[in-house]
C-alpha cells in the first residue's frame, strides 16, 4: 500500500508591500532585477495565501503537476511556475539519490491547492503570496534542508516580489551580480518585532483586474525610459541605504519621506515610458493629497503613501498615530465601507479635517479599507486543503 500513500504539506504566506519598490528585469527569464528593493512583509491575520502541496504515487501520470487555485482549476504550464517545480524536484532528486531509502517523491505527480483570503490579481500582490506559498509548501513536502534565503532563489523565479514573502518583517531583496542568479536573493533586514508597532492601511480604489501587467509595463519602461537609468544608477541606491537605517534607527520620519519618495520615483519612470504608463489614477492622487494634509496638520510625519502596479493606495502608520491617520480617514470615508477593524476605529476622533476637495474624491472612489500591519513569514500549519486520499477538501 505504500505506494498509494499521499504525501502532503501546507503552508500560509504572506503579502508584501516594497518601500523601494523593484522595476526592471536585467533578465526576464531568470527573473533578474536591475535594482535591489525592501518591503515591509504584512500580517497574515489580515491577508495570506493557504497553500497545500501533495504527491502520490497514486495520481494519475497522464494528469501531469496541477493547481487548483481559489475552487478553479489553474494552468501550471507556465515558464514562471515550470521553473519553480523544476528547481524544488531538482533539490529533492538531488536527496534522493544521496539516500536511496527516500521515497521518490520527485518523480510523483504534484497536486497543489491554493486559496488567497483577498483578491486575486487585483493589485494586492496575490502573486508575491501565491509563489513563496508554493514554494515554501513543496520544499516541506519535499523535506529540503534549504533555507529561506535559498527557497525565495526559487520563488522569485516565478515572481520576483515573492522572494521578498518567505521572510517575516522588514525585507530586502539584494540584485546580485551573477549571471545565472545565485546571490539575487532576499535577506531579512529586521524581523517584525525589531518595529512592532508599523501599521498598512490599504485603500482599496479598484479590486478590478488591471491594465498593464508589472512584467510587461517594467520590460517598456526598461526598454524606453531615459529618467529610468537615473533611478536605477542612483534613486535606488541611496533610497535603499537610506531606508535600511530608518528601520534600523526605527525613524519613521525618514522612513516615510524614502517611501513617498521612491514611489512617487517609480510612477514617475511609469509616466517617462513611452508610451505612457499610468497605474494611479485621480482617487490615488487624492490620497497622496490626504496623506500631506494629515502630515501637515499633525506638525509632523504620521503617514506615508505607497502604490505599486495598480490605483490603491498603501498608507504606513505607526499604531501611536492611530486617532491621527486613521481617525480622519474613517471621518472621511465613513463607515458603510468594510474593512474598518471596530476596536481601532471605536472611539476615534476626526481629530485632523482635510480639504473638502479631497475627502469628495476619496469617498466615491474607496470601495473597501484593509487595516493590516508588519507581520511574520510562512507559517507551516496542518490545515490541509487536500485530504489524505489526495481529495480536494473544500
Ligand atoms: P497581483 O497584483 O495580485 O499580484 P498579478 O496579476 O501580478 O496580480 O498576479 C496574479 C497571478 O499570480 C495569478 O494569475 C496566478 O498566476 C498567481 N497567483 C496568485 N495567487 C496564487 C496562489 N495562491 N498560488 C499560486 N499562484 C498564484
Ligand atoms: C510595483 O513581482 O509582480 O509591486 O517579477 O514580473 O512577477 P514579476 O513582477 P512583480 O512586480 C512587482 C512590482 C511592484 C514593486 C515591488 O513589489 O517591489
Amino acid at each position: 500500500m505504500a505506494e498509494r500513500r499521499v504525501y502532503r504539506a501546507t503552508t500560509t504566506a504572506p503579502v508584501n508591500i516594497a518601500v523601494v519598490k523593484y522595476w526592471g528585469k536585467r533578465d526576464p527569464k531568470l527573473n533578474l532585477p536591475t535594482n535591489s528593493s525592501l518591503s515591509v512583509t504584512l500580517s497574515q491575520a489580515d491577508l495570506r495565501t493557504l497553500t497545500t502541496a501533495s504527491c502520490s504515487a497514486s495520481y494519475p501520470a497522464e494528469e501531469g503537476d496541477s493547481l487548483v487555485l481559489n475552487g478553479e482549476p489553474s494552468d501550471v504550464s507556465g515558464a514562471r511556475t515550470q521553473a519553480c517545480f523544476r528547481e524544488l524536484r531538482a533539490r529533492r532528486a538531488a536527496l534522493e539519490a544521496a539516500d536511496p531509502s527516500l521515497p521518490k517523491l520527485s518523480t510523483m505527480p504534484l497536486r497543489l491547492v491554493s486559496e488567497n483570503n483577498f483578491p486575486t490579481a487585483a493589485g494586492l500582490a496575490s502573486s508575491a503570496a501565491g509563489f513563496a506559498a508554493l514554494v515554501r509548501a513543496i520544499a516541506d513536502l519535499y523535506e529540503l534542508p534549504a533555507s529561506p534565503s535559498e527557497l525565495s532563489l526559487i520563488a522569485r523565479q516565478g515572481s520576483g516580489s515573492a522572494c521578498r514573502s518567505l521572510f517575516g518583517g522588514y525585507v530586502a531583496w539584494r540584485m546580485g551580480e551573477a549571471a545565472d542568479g545565485s546571490d539575487s536573493t532576499a535577506e531579512q533586514v529586521a524581523d517584525a518585532s525589531h518595529w512592532p508597532d508599523m501599521r498598512a492601511l490599504i485603500l482599496v480604489v479598484s479590486a478590478a483586474k488591471k491594465g498593464v501587467s508589472s512584467t510587461s509595463g517594467m520590460q517598456q519602461t526598461v526598454a524606453t525610459s531615459g529618467l529610468f537609468r537615473e533611478r536605477i544608477a542612483r534613486v535606488v541606491p541611496q533610497n535603499m541605504a537610506a531606508m535600511e537605517k530608518a528601520i534600523r534607527e526605527r525613524d519613521f520620519a525618514s522612513f516615510a519621506e524614502v517611501t513617498m519618495r521612491d514611489s512617487n520615483s517609480f510612477h514617475a519612470t511609469c509616466a517617462d515610458t513611452y508610451p505612457p504608463i499610468f497605474y494611479m489614477n485621480d482617487v490615488s492622487r487624492a490620497a497622496i493629497r490626504a496623506v500631506e494634509q494629515i502630515n501637515a496638520a499633525a506638525g509632523r510625519t504620521v503617514a506615508a503613501y505607497t502604490f505599486d502596479a495598480g490605483p490603491n493606495a498603501v498608507i504606513y502608520y505607526l499604531e501611536k498615530d492611530t486617532e491621527a491617520v486613521v481617525g480622519t480617514l474613517y471621518h472621511v470615508l465613513g463607515g458603510d465601507i468594510s474593512g474598518w477593524k471596530d476596536a481601532v476605529v471605536k472611539g476615534l476622533k476626526p481629530s485632523l479635517s482635510l480639504d473638502e476637495g479631497v475627502a469628495g474624491i476619496l469617498k466615491s472612489g474607496v470601495s473597501r479599507v484593509i487595516m493590516t500591519g508588519v507581520g511574520e513569514g510562512p507559517i507551516k500549519t496542518d490545515e490541509h486543503l487536500i485530504a489524505e486520499d489526495g481529495s480536494r477538501i473544500r
